[in-house]
């Protein structure tokens, strides 16, 4: 019952953020892409300048477009008026093939986190099927994502508390091989709250 509940409770709510150890598997891959490339702007379509992936992309190199709902930009309205060479995020946990579908009308190379839940769905799987040279990244463990939620109970019980399904992230035209299956960071609980209150001091 408990899982139903916080399955229900992902799906219905927007509002989870990436830990810094989700952002950092990406950083190798994006330079090889890019490999001889000057100035490698990525934007990140759902994201305030408090993002982990802001914060980590930034700090590795890249110049990090962030635009988001809460500062006007809605992602499938607006239209970005800077160049870019790729689009990384966590999109919305509602409306994933209404994001994909976004995407690919860009036809740039992407990285996206979808819980791997989404392939349950047909229209997903369409929209997958449309990507110019489709990609993922799988991991070996369950991501914890950070919510007020989530915070309270690792602050009351201990526990880190993660979602029911696995993250992958999906990818269009990016990695040097389809499939990657990689290790992730230990989560740290220190480094949890820490994040936490940097997203929420920032808010
Ligand atoms: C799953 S959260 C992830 C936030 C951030 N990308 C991260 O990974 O920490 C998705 C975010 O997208 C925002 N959002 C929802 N609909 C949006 C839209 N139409 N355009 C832009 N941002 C949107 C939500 O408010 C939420 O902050």
């Amino acid at each position: 019952m408990e899982q139903i509940k916080n399955q229900w409770t992902f799906k219905n709510d927007n509002e989870y953020y990436t830990p810094e150890y989700f952002v950092r598997p990406l950083i190798k891959h994006i330079k090889k892409r890019f490999e001889g490339k000057k100035d490698i702007i990525i934007w990140c379509p759902f994201d305030t300048k408090d993002s982990a992936y802001v914060k980590v992309l930034s700090a590795a190199g890249f110049i990090v477009k962030a635009t988001h709902i809460d500062t006007g930009q809605d992602f499938y309205t607006y239209d970005p008026d800077f160049n870019f060479d790729i689009i990384v995020s966590n999109p919305p946990f509602s409306g994933k093939r209404k994001t994909l579908e976004r995407v690919n009308s860009y036809n740039k190379p992407f990285m996206l986190v979808f819980g791997i839940q989404y392939a349950n769905s047909g229209g997903f799987v369409e929209e997958m099927s449309r990507c110019k040279n489709l990609q993922m990244i799988m991991f070996k463990r369950r991501v914890f994502y950070m919510s007020y939620a989530n915070y309270q109970i690792l602050i009351e019980t201990g526990k880190i508390q993660k979602p029911t399904f696995h993250s992958w992230y999906i990818c269009n035209d990016v990695l040097l091989k389809d499939i990657f299956y990689e290790d992730l960071e230990e989560d740290k609980k220190e480094k949890i709250i820490e994040e936490f209150k940097y997203l929420n001091g920032n808010k």
